[in-house]
């Protein structure tokens, strides 16, 4: 499927929360601070930044990201979501590489991903360490009894996460 990356606009919102929704995966307040984070990003606030993936001018897909607070070149990877009607079809791995191909532009060093260890998150999983994601760290129990938070991150300097040789 050919789909064209740009922003995402005021007249998406709706669709944004229609698709968010759509997926099954997320809970309603979930839901509602996707859009709130849209709403804030097309207020100016820079902390969360938004790309689109369109199919025609239907929007198949996002993401979002910021930079994690009181850190160095650090982002987190708010929200990545594909139509369900349109997961498999690569939309997904588009938005992942123009995230990461702008972050590292920006001379960003590490991206942070949270995640659930449910099963029907097995797919998300696969997606991100299919990519380059390293499971960085487990909180047992995090969401709910038996629902872990997984985090991944993935290293963009090239192994230099550490900084220069001292
Ligand atoms: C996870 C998600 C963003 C991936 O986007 P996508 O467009 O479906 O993924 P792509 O087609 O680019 O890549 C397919 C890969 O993702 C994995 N995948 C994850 N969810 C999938 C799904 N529902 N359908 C097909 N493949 C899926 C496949 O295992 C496949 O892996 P491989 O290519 O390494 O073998 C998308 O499926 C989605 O929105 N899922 C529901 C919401 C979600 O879990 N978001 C992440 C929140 S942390």
């Amino acid at each position: 499927m050919s789909c064209s990356l740009r922003p995402v606009g005021r007249a998406h919102r709706a669709r944004l929360e229609q698709l968010t929704r759509a997926t099954g995966r997320f809970r309603e307040e979930e839901v509602a601070t996707a859009v709130e984070l849209l709403d804030a990003s097309l207020a100016g606030d820079d902390d969360y930044r938004f790309v689109g993936a369109f199919d025609g001018e239907t929007l198949a897909g996002y993401a979002c990201w910021g930079p994690t607070p009181g850190t160095e070149g650090t982002h987190d990877l708010y929200w990545i979501v594909v139509d369900r009607d349109r997961q498999g079809a690569g939309i997904g791995t588009l938005l992942l590489r123009e995230v990461e191909g702008r972050l590292k532009a920006d001379g960003c060093r590490l991206v942070v991903v949270e995640t659930s260890s449910r099963a029907d998150y097995t797919p998300t999983r696969a997606f991100y360490e299919h990519r380059g994601y390293a499971r960085a760290a487990t909180i047992p129990g995090y969401y709910a009894p038996g629902d872990d938070l997984v985090i991944y991150t993935k290293d963009l300097t090239d192994g230099d996460l550490a900084g220069a040789a001292s």
